[in-house]
């Protein structure tokens, strides 16, 4: 099982997703843990729910605390080592530069199936518009409300005789179940080929002269020209028994692979069956992947093999 992601929960109330998404993670297959419950109110029911249930939880209160609230969060976020931040009842506007901090690593659950029915009162405007079906939508926090990108939604009817406070019931029923599936099937994208393989080929790609390609199947990268270019990144996907899905880069050769593992033996390997190469594996199916080092990697690789012509020409 590969290593699970770590997840705070912001909340200002009562919990009850937050207590979902814990619950959730009580099996063994999931693949992310609640590492903190923290959030915007001291007094919160759900800290106590949190703590109850053995989870780290740091209280805070923006009452007081003010404009240093922000920066407290952020440490404790960091000092926990979080992956991804789950809203959940969290009523608080994020400012900008929080948001550009964590951009694509919040995620919220909203009462209604957006783009319907945005901000507070959802259950009201649900049924002054008539609706037949309302439900609840996780998505991604972007700066504004309630508008990021949809990871997930589902359905629910809405009766004749509903009330506000009879279909925040059911709605909050189908909340706590869409709630841990899409945060689970938004984690698990770090460890899915096709997506990792993106990210890579993004880095690659922005490297000057080069080009995709496969290689005995696997996708490639090459520098030069068509005619005569070399590869400098190859994707590895569990080849051969091995665990895990990385990228294959050049290092400078055997004395240098022998000390990136022996430092590092969790991100890199030796790839088998290429023998005494000089390529060298970087696992690249781990939630806190340094995509900016692996980005370093693949641009000293291109240096290793890229023509002489294009190095004189200044390189990258
Ligand atoms: C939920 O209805 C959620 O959709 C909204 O706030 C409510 C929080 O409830 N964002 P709880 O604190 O999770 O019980």
């Amino acid at each position: 099982m590969p290593e699970r992601s770590r997840v705070a929960v912001l909340i200002s109330g009562r919990g009850s997703n937050m207590a979902a998404l814990i619950y959730a993670a009580r099996a063994d297959d999931c693949v992310y843990e609640v590492a903190l419950v923290t959030g915007d109110k001291s007094d919160a029911h759900g800290l106590e729910v949190a703590r109850a249930e053995g989870i780290a939880v740091v209280p805070l209160d923006a009452r007081s605390l003010g404009p240093a609230f922000w920066g407290k969060l952020q440490h404790a976020l960091e000092s926990a080592g979080i992956d991804l931040i789950a809203l959940a009842g969290f009523m608080r506007i994020i400012p900008d530069d929080f948001l550009a901090e964590w951009e694509g690593r919040i995620v919220n659950i909203h009462p209604s199936l957006l783009p319907k029915h945005k901000g507070l009162k959802t259950h009201e405007a649900c049924l002054a518009a008539g609706e037949t079906a309302t439900g609840a939508t996780v998505h991604i926090v972007s700066p504004d409300l309630d508008s990021g990108e949809i990871l997930g939604q589902v359905k629910v009817a809405v009766l004749p005789s509903d009330t506000p406070e009879t279909l925040a019931e059911r709605v909050l029923i189908a909340e706590h179940q869409l709630y841990p599936r899409v945060v689970s099937q938004y984690l698990s994208r770090t460890n899915d080929f096709e997506w990792i393989t993106e990210r890579v080929g993004d880095l690659a790609l922005a490297l000057p002269k080069t080009h995709y390609q496969t290689s005995h199947g696997s996708p490639g990268w090459k520098v030069g020209s068509q005619s005569s270019s070399k590869f400098f990144a190859i994707m590895w996907n569990r080849h051969h028994g091995a665990e895990s899905i990385g990228v294959l880069v050049k290092c400078s050769g055997q004395d240098e692979m022998a000390q990136l593992i022996e430092a590092d033996p969790d991100i890199y390997f030796r790839p088998a069956y290429y023998g005494p190469s000089d390529w060298v594996g970087i696992t690249l199916d781990r939630p806190r992947v340094d995509w900016e080092h692996v980005s370093d990697r693949c641009a000293q690789s291109w240096e290793l093999v890229a023509p002489r012509r294009l190095l004189e020409a200044g390189g990258r």
